[in-house]
């Protein structure tokens, strides 16, 4: 059994206490002190450091995107791939120089990267300059390490307790967009595929209280905004640890019946927990969108196992085939790791069969990245990084393709799109189908945040273009 305890409301109490504390000395300075936030990883982490960006707002912080200029820079990191810890740390790695030309800079390090033990070594041993680590499961305790850490000065903080997870509620937030708002429904994972670091990063499945959910959505809705994105490692699993009747289904309908225009995405689902009862709501559920992303991992069912999928290739198809019959529109995209421990030529082509098959709307391709203490890193991988590669090419080469073709298959097609930012250059847009299809299109900025019809004009691998029509269509 986890062992997972709510935090407090005094310890709570105790971080506003702060926050209010440090906001009284920034207010007594004559500019405000800024901070800049950098985030790498998943929406997760996104959602987390609009967190973080929430308490700085409290403790009466500025925002800036110039590491230079920043008193205080936060660097929110991932651990999911070598490539992510890598990126993290060269950026980490260059803001000493930033630190040499700014005295008095601060320089914290949080997220999944950090919660690793050999990465905190590594940080110690490598990176002087690092004031504050904390790992994630102290996020809610950010005020008292941030007052801690502009004390003057007894060492650098390292904090990061190896703990299941706590139940936090009530934390501020900052949310970058107007339109789009990530809603995290539960944190954690507990489904220790052999191959992923997240269940030892982010501890254990806690989903947050079905109340809490849904005043924060209606809250969303009244803001303003368009879309919510339900946040989660596994949605599917929604409500399991809570012992009670809500379930992800459930959640969906509530929301959905909420007043108001808006739309509902939701990610992530693992395919052993994507239930009939899980597409059947979706398809009686006008505000959720037609867009399911389920990772499949692998086509061969030897390398599910050892990845501890709890699925095979011919389980993913029938529920990919139950999604179409029910709305034959729906995207379905998906994740695939090429190249795992043993993974022999005849098991990929297994892959390589599994998404010609199934034509999925998008696919993200990545190569195996050994993580420290996973079962996966343990096990005999004779194949060259070449050999790994060359099947890396081949499936991206054979999933462009298809993506191109499912992409042009939306051109001369009407449909009601979520037009939710600013293009590249002036008077252009960016916007949204149901589908989840990335929209270029022209028109003024006083459309972003509105639903609209558009015909799609053009396609390429990546984004369809489109102009704006008066019919209806979705
Ligand atoms: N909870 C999500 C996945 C989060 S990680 C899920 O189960 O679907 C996002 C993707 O990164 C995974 O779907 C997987 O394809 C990839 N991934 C995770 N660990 C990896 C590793 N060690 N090497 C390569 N890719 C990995
Ligand atoms: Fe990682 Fe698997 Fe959990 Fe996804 S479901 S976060 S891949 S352990
Ligand atoms: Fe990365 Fe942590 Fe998300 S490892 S993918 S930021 S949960």
């Amino acid at each position: 059994m986890a062992n997972i305890r709510s935090v407090t409301e005094e310890e709570l109490a105790a971080q506003k206490a702060i926050m209010d504390l440090l906001a009284e000395e920034n207010a007594a300075l004559p500019e405000a002190p800024l901070a800049w936030v950098d985030t790498y990883g998943c929406q997760q982490n996104e959602a987390d450091s609009e967190v973080i960006r929430g308490m700085l707002r409290e403790m009466g912080y500025g925002f800036t995107e110039s590491e230079a200029e920043a008193d205080l820079i936060v660097v929110n990191t991932c651990a999911v791939r070598g490539h992510a810890e890598l990126r993290a740390l060269g950026n980490v790695g260059a803001l000493s120089h930033t630190k040499r030309s700014k005295p008095g800079q601060k320089i914290a390090l949080c997220g999944c990267m950090v919660q690793q033990e050999h990465m905190r070594r590594k940080i110690k041993e490598s990176f002087p300059y690092v004031d504050l680590v904390f790992g994630t499961h102290e996020l809610w305790r950010f005020p008292e390490l941030v007052q801690r850490m502009l004390k003057p000065h007894k060492g650098r903080i390292f904090e990061a307790r190896q703990i299941d997870g706590e139940r936090v509620e009530g934390l501020p937030v900052l949310r970058s967009g107007s339109v789009r708002a990530w809603l995290p429904i539960m944190s954690g994972c507990n489904n220790f595929c052999s191959y992923c670091i997240v269940p030892y990063v982010r501890g254990r499945e806690r989903s947050r209280r079905p109340e809490a959910i849904l005043a924060e959505a209606r809250q969303l809705i009244e803001a303003g905004y368009k879309e919510i994105y339900l946040l989660g490692q596994n949605v599917n699993s929604y409500g399991r640890d809570l012992g009670g009747e809500e379930d992800f289904p459930w959640l969906l309908r509530k929301i959905d019946r909420m007043e108001g225009e808006f739309v509902i995405r939701f990610m992530t689902s693992h395919p052993k927990d994507a239930t009939e009862r899980l597409f059947d709501t979706m398809a009686a559920c006008p505000k959720v969108e037609r867009h399911i992303h389920l990772p499949f991992q692998s086509g061969s069912d030897r390398v599910l196992k050892a990845m501890n999928r709890g699925y095979t290739g011919e389980k993913y198809r029938e529920k990919v085939a139950y999604a179409r019959s029910l709305m034959p529109d729906i995207a379905v995209t998906s994740d695939v790791i090429v190249g795992f421990p043993g993974e022999t030529d005849e098991e990929f082509e297994d892959t390589l069969r599994l998404t010609e098959e199934l034509r999925f709307d998008m696919l993200f391709t990545f190569l195996y990245s050994p993580r420290v203490g996973t079962p996966a890193a343990e096990m005999p991988d004779p194949f060259t990084k070449e050999q790994k590669q060359a099947r890396f090419d081949r499936l991206l080469a054979a999933q462009n393709a298809v993506s191109a073709e499912m992409q042009a298959a939306h051109v001369g097609k009407t449909y009601r799109i979520l037009i939710d930012g600013e293009g590249d250059k002036p008077g252009r847009l960016t916007a949204r189908s149901s589908h989840n299809r990335l929209i270029h299109l022209e028109g003024d900025r006083s459309l972003i945040g509105s639903f609209r019809n558009a015909r799609i004009t053009d396609s390429t691998t990546w984004s369809l273009s489109a102009v704006l029509t008066g019919e209806e269509e979705r």
